[in-house]
């Protein structure tokens, strides 16, 4: 299910970490760099967004996908998340289905303390999709 990130994968990951100061978080403390890589091999950014409405909040990954879409591409190679200090940073449910509504990626990520790479439908199965009747 995991596997150890190869040279480029681990720049990805580099990449997501030097964001994490741009980070807003005046409630968790924990900030969050994300990088998203779509079709053209281009890297967009997000870091995550918090709010006084907690709810309001928004993680690193949806930030970056996000930037991707509005950039124009609409397809993911690959996703990497670094959170401040080294601590492992999964992403969270809502953003494993955001993402999946863009593909399938490689997502490099610190989990169990250790840098891996695993894919996104090894962690998230069974996105929710439309059914054939659509909406
Ligand atoms: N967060 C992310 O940005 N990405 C993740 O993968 C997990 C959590 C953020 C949300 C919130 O701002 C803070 O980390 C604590 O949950």
């Amino acid at each position: 299910m995991s596997r150890a990130p190869t040279q480029a994968e681990r720049r990805l990951y580099q990449e997501a970490a030097t964001l994490i100061e741009r980070a807003y978080v005046p409630y968790s403390g924990f900030a969050v760099g994300a990088v998203v890589v779509g079709p053209s091999g281009r890297s967009h950014h997000g870091v995550n967004v918090e709010n006084a409405a907690y709810p309001a909040g928004l993680c690193a990954e949806r930030a970056a996908l996000a930037a991707m879409v509005t950039f124009g591409e609409r397809s993911l190679r690959a996703v990497a998340v670094a959170a401040a200090d080294g601590q492992d940073c999964v992403p969270c449910g809502q953003c494993l289905q955001a993402l999946a509504e863009f593909g399938d990626p490689t997502i490099v990520a610190r989990m169990g303390g250790e840098l891996v790479v695993v894919q996104l439908s090894d962690l998230l199965t069974t996105p929710f999709a439309f059914g054939a009747g659509g909406p």
